[in-house]
C-alpha cells in the first residue's frame, strides 16, 4: 500500500509558514558574501560562502563536509539512507557572477534589498536563493516531522559560472559519492508568471577569448592609418566573420552533428503560450533577430548561436583620441545544442580565426570552458512525481520547456549514471540574472520551497517497490 503522507506534509508546511522571515532573512545573509567565482580575488568569499552552507547542513544534523579542489570548494552533505526509498541527489551551485556595471544596480549587489515583493541582490535567483528552497525543505521536514521521506545527497559547488571543471573531475574520480536514483536541479526558471515548467533540454556552450595584437606600440592614425592593420579594425571583421546575415555560424563543420527538431517537438514549442510581442516589449527592442527559419522560442532554446561578451581596444576616455591601438581582444561564446561537441567547435573556429586574420596581425585564442548540451528524457516516475509536487504547490501543472542556458555539471552526471535529471526552476525570465538587479520573487522562492517539500514525499511514491 502506498504511504499517506498528508499528515507530515501538514507539519513540513505549517513549518514553512512559521518560519518564512527566518528563511529569507538566512537567504539575505548567505547573499551578502560576494562568491564571485571569475575573479581570483574573490577566492576567500568562496571559501566563506561554503562555509556558511557546511554550517547550514551541520545544523540540521546531516553529515556534512566541506571537500577541498584545486578551485573552489564542494560542499557536500547527506541525510541517512531511507529503506524502500530512493535517493535523489541535489545539485546547485554558490558561487555568483561579476556585478559589474555595479552603477546599473538601485541597492548595491551584494546588500540584499527587499523590495517590491522580491529579494534583489547578486545571486538571489542564480543561484543562491533557488538552492536553499530545497535545504529549507529539508529542514522542514527534519524539524517538523522528524525524518525525510527520501535520502537527500546535496552536491553543491563554487564554480558553476565558469565551467565547473573541477566537480567534473570530482564526479569522474569519486562518483560512488553522487550514487543516486535521479538528480534535482532549480537553477533555471518557470515559463512565465504563474506558469512553471520541467526542463527537459539544455543548450551547451563553447567559451573564448581572442587576443589581437599589431604594431608593437600604439600609433597616430593619421600619419600611419592606411599602412598596417588597426587591431580593433582586425578584430570587428573577424568577429563579423563567424556568422552571416541570415544568422547561420560561419564555421568549418560547425552544423555536422547537428540534428533537425522533430515535427512533433516543434508543434509542443509551438503550443505553448508564448506572446513575442510582449517578450520583445518587455526586453525594451522593437525587434527580433536570430537565424533564419526557426521560431523565437527554437532559436532560444534550440538552435546554435554566437555572442560577444565583452570587447577592449582603443580609447574608452571622453572625447575624442585618434589612435591606431597596438591591440585588441574579445570574450565571445557559442551556444551549443545536442551532439555538437565544443573540442570540434574549437578546430573548426581556430581555421577559420586564421582564415579571417588580416597580415600584420599577431592573434591568440584561449579556450576558457567548453560543455556539451543536455537532454533529459521525460519518460521517468520522478519526472511525474515532479509534475504532481508542483502542481500541488503552484495550483497548476507544469509544461515542458528547454532552457537556452548551460549547467555544465548535467552533462557530466548523464555521462556517469544513467538516470533522471530533473530541472525544476522556480524563478522567472525577467529575474535580471547576469544582469544589474538580479531579483528572486518571494512568492516564487516560498512556492519553491513548497514544492520541494511536495517533491520529497512524491518522490518516495513513485520508487519502484519489489
Ligand atoms: N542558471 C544558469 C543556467 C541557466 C540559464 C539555466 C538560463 C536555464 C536558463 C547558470 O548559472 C549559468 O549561468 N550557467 C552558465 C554556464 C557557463 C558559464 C558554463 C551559462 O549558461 O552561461
Ligand atoms: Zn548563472
Amino acid at each position: 500500500m502506498a504511504e499517506d503522507w498528508s499528515a507530515e506534509l501538514r507539519r513540513a508546511a505549517a513549518y514553512v509558514e512559521a518560519h518564512a522571515a527566518d528563511f529569507e532573512q538566512r537567504w539575505a545573509q548567505w547573499l551578502r558574501i560576494p562568491s564571485i567565482s571569475a575573479d581570483p580575488a574573490h577566492r576567500p568569499d568562496l571559501e566563506r560562502a561554503a562555509d556558511w552552507l557546511l554550517e547550514q547542513f551541520r545544523g540540521l544534523g546531516l553529515t556534512a563536509e566541506k571537500i577541498p579542489t584545486a578551485g573552489a570548494p564542494l560542499v557536500y552533505a547527506e541525510s541517512p539512507p531511507v529503506q524502500g526509498a530512493p535517493t535523489a541527489l541535489v545539485y546547485g551551485h554558490y558561487d555568483v557572477q561579476p556585478a559589474e556595471p555595479i552603477q546599473a544596480w538601485e541597492s548595491p549587489p551584494f546588500e540584499p534589498t527587499r523590495r517590491n515583493g522580491a529579494m534583489y541582490a547578486r545571486g538571489a535567483t542564480d543561484d543562491k536563493g533557488q538552492l536553499l528552497t530545497h535545504l529549507w525543505s529539508t529542514e522542514a521536514w527534519l524539524r517538523a516531522v522528524g525524518r525525510l521521506p527520501v535520502q537527500l545527497k546535496f552536491l553543491i559547488e563554487g564554480e558553476e559560472e565558469i565551467g565547473s571543471s573541477h566537480l567534473e573531475q570530482f564526479l569522474r574520480d569519486r562518483p560512488q559519492r553522487a550514487v543516486c536514483d535521479c538528480v534535482v536541479i532549480s537553477d533555471g526558471a518557470q515559463f512565465g508568471p504563474d506558469q512553471p515548467a520541467i526542463c527537459y533540454g539544455l543548450r551547451g556552450i563553447a567559451y573564448y577569448e581572442l587576443r589581437l595584437k599589431g604594431p608593437k606600440r600604439d600609433l597616430h592614425s593619421g600619419s600611419f592609418g592606411g599602412t598596417v592593420t588597426n587591431p580593433a579594425n582586425a578584430l570587428a571583421q573577424m568577429l563579423a566573420g563567424l556568422v552571416d546575415e541570415r544568422g547561420r555560424i560561419q564555421i568549418p563543420g560547425f552544423y555536422d552533428d547537428v540534428t533537425p527538431l522533430s515535427a512533433e517537438e516543434r508543434e509542443r514549442l509551438a503550443s505553448l503560450p508564448f506572446d513575442e510581442e510582449k517578450f520583445l516589449a518587455d526586453l525594451g527592442v522593437s525587434g527580433a533577430t536570430g537565424e533564419e527559419g526557426y521560431t523565437l522560442l527554437e532559436r532560444r532554446w534550440a538552435r546554435p548561436t554566437f555572442d560577444i561578451h565583452g570587447l577592449w581596444s582603443g580609447y574608452q576616455g571622453e572625447g575624442a583620441k585618434t589612435v591606431l591601438p597596438a591591440e585588441a581582444g574579445a570574450k565571445f561564446s557559442f551556444r551549443l545544442v545536442p551532439y555538437q561537441d565544443p573540442a570540434k567547435i574549437t578546430l573548426g573556429l581556430r581555421q577559420r580565426l586564421q582564415e579571417l586574420c588580416p597580415p600584420g596581425i599577431q592573434m591568440e585564442l584561449l579556450e576558457t570552458h567548453g560543455t556539451p548540451a543536455v537532454l533529459a528524457p521525460v519518460e521517468s516516475p520522478y519526472v511525474q512525481a515532479a509534475v504532481r509536487a508542483i502542481q500541488q504547490a503552484f495550483g497548476r501543472p507544469p509544461v515542458f520547456i528547454r532552457e537556452g542556458g548551460s549547467i555544465p555539471i548535467v552533462a557530466a552526471f548523464q555521462q556517469a549514471f544513467p538516470i533522471p535529471v530533473l530541472l525544476v526552476g522556480w524563478g522567472q525570465d525577467d529575474d535580471n540574472t547576469h544582469a544589474p538587479n538580479e531579483r528572486l520573487r518571494l512568492v516564487d522562492f516560498h512556492r519553491g520551497i513548497q514544492a520541494s517539500i511536495y517533491l520529497w514525499a512524491e518522490l518516495a511514491l513513485a520508487f519502484p517497490r519489489h
